[in-house]
């Protein structure tokens, strides 16, 4: 529900109007240009009197111009119907593009431009006339000349910037194998026009990533991607991770594709966005990848430091009745299900709850104090599973106002197979929906699969419309 604003967002960037602009435009067939680069050789054939140029135009080693060609050649082009590009080129200005004002971005329309390499390059010249509503990533990396801090538009861009002579260091850090050298161990991060303020990828456990030690602040998201990392220590000393922006935005941290990866050790973090503002998506890394307690509480943003007793669930034989926190899967079914009592005052578990095969159990009833039921390691299975009981007819969890954790796509409530009807009406399904933000499945189905209302009285329709009220209200709240 929540990023039904994000998706709104996107659906909008879509359709920004650029591309109509162009495609009025049509492409004249004497205003083609389809060299691999420019040279003085290749000069012969390229339009100079278009103002709308359909080709690629890369500025590389093998550009070879004198000021005066590149002026009288290119001050008429306007749109380039194709990527632009400069890269090991020993051009020092940009300026002579001085009408252009429109350009594609390299590899479609979410691409790159691509400044690099240009050893004698210091001035950008009027590349801010295509800054406009661009969905390219600016990638403006090793000019050891180019202030890239002289041009402040592009701190609110796409940006991809390292190896300048200056750089905005500490906005939209992005760290691969080729810029982490030029990392400047920032304290805090942010994330300029970018949803991710810091982005590390592709990196390998052989790297110094000790610069990071000094970060204490992040504000934006934050992706780790396709690393061997072990764990994420390195990132220790971090205390704050913030959403800068509207009241809509929400900071992701994605954690995905580290094949080794089996602990954050994120040890200092104290502030996080507030309920409902922070999206964790953690997949794919290491089989025994597991949160500790501390950081599950911290990133569920429960912290229960209520001094309660904390044990271990080995079964109820050994159980204390005065534990609140529970640690490990609790499983109830037909062996055990006499003894359920003891759970009454059970307010978190960390591991699965099951409920399944019992014989005689008619509600839940034992679960009226549990909050929360989060799980420190991945597993395949749902979280919440109620399964195939011969006579429970109820299900509800009248404490629970927080999904179990983690919770992503694909995750939900799972009541199946059960021999009674749990759910008669449609109703009776969104409310444990709306009360503990989670997605239920029942037999398999979504709460929208079952039917909408009891036979017919108009007092069903009624109880119908309040649960609407109930639902929207809880989401603005969030
Ligand atoms: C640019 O130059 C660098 C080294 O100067 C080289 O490694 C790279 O292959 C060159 N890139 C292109 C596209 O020619
Ligand atoms: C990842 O890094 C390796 C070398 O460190 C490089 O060969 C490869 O192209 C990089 N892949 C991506 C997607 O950047
Ligand atoms: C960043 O930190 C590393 C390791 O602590 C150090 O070697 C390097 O000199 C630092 N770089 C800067 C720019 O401060
Ligand atoms: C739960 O707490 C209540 C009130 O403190 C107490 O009376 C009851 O015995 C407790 N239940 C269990 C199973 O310990
Ligand atoms: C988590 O990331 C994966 C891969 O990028 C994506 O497919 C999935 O939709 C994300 N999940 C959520 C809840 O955003």
């Amino acid at each position: 529900m929540l990023s039904k604003p994000q998706l709104l967002s996107i659906i909008c960037l879509f359709s920004v109007p650029i591309v109509q602009g162009q495609r009025e435009q049509a492409c004249d067939l004497n205003c083609r240009f389809e060299k691999a680069y420019i040279s003085s050789e290749k000069l012969k054939k390229w339009p100079k009197t278009c103002k709308i140029v359909c080709g690629n135009l890369i500025f590389n080693e093998k550009t070879d111009l004198t000021d005066y060609e590149l002026t009288v050649n290119f001050w008429k082009l306007e749109v380039l119907k194709g990527f632009l590009r400069f890269q090991n080129s020993s051009l020092t200005s940009l300026s002579f593009l001085e009408n252009l004002r429109a350009r594609q971005c390299e590899g479609g329309e979410f691409g790159e431009f691509v400044v690099s390499n240009n050893p004698y390059l210091t001035n950008l010249g009027k590349l801010q006339n295509f800054a406009n509503g661009d969905t390219c990533t600016w990638r403006i990396v090793k000019n050891p000349q180019l202030d890239i801090s002289s041009y402040e538009f592009l701190a609110y861009r796409r940006l991809e910037n390292y190896g300048n002579l200056k750089d905005y260091e500490c906005v939209n850090v992005r760290i691969t194998s080729e810029s982490l050298p030029y990392y400047s161990n920032c304290t805090s991060i942010n994330n300029g026009a970018e949803e991710k303020a810091l982005k590390i990828s592709n990196m390998s456990s052989s790297m110094d990533l000790t610069g990071f030690l000094k970060l204490k602040s992040v504000a934006g998201g934050i992706e780790i991607s396709n690393t061997d990392l072990v764990d994420l220590s390195f990132l220790k000393n971090l205390k704050i991770i913030d959403m800068p922006g509207g009241p809509t935005d929400r900071a992701t941290i994605e954690i995905q594709n580290n094949p080794n990866l089996k602990r954050l050790g994120w040890d200092s973090i104290t502030a996080l966005p507030t309920n409902g503002k922070l999206l964790l998506n953690i997949t794919k890394n290491h089989p025994e990848f597991c949160l500790t307690i501390e950081e599950v509480q911290k990133f569920a943003k429960v912290a229960p430091r209520d001094g309660q007793k904390v044990c271990k669930f080995n079964g109820f034989g050994s159980f204390e009745t005065d534990c609140r926190h529970v640690v490990g899967d609790v499983v109830i079914d037909e062996d055990n299900e006499k003894d359920v009592w003891m759970l009454e005052n059970v307010t978190y578990i960390y591991g699965s709850l099951i409920v399944r095969d019992t014989r005689e159990l008619a509600n839940l009833d034992f679960l009226s104090s549990l909050r929360l039921v989060m799980r420190l390691t991945k597993d395949e299975d749902q979280i919440i599973r109620v399964l195939s009981n011969k006579k429970l007819e109820q299900v509800i969890f009248p404490k629970m106002k927080t999904p179990p954790f983690p919770i992503g796509e694909g995750d939900f409530i799972d009541i199946d197979g059960n021999s009674l009807e749990i759910f008669k009406v449609q109703r009776e399904c969104i409310l444990i929906r709306a009360m503990t933000r989670a997605d239920v499945k029942y037999n398999g189905k979504g709460c929208s699969k079952l039917p909408r209302l009891e036979k017919t009285t108009k007092h069903s329709t009624f109880k119908f419309s309040n649960v609407w009220i109930f639902i929207i209200l809880l989401f603005h709240v969030s």
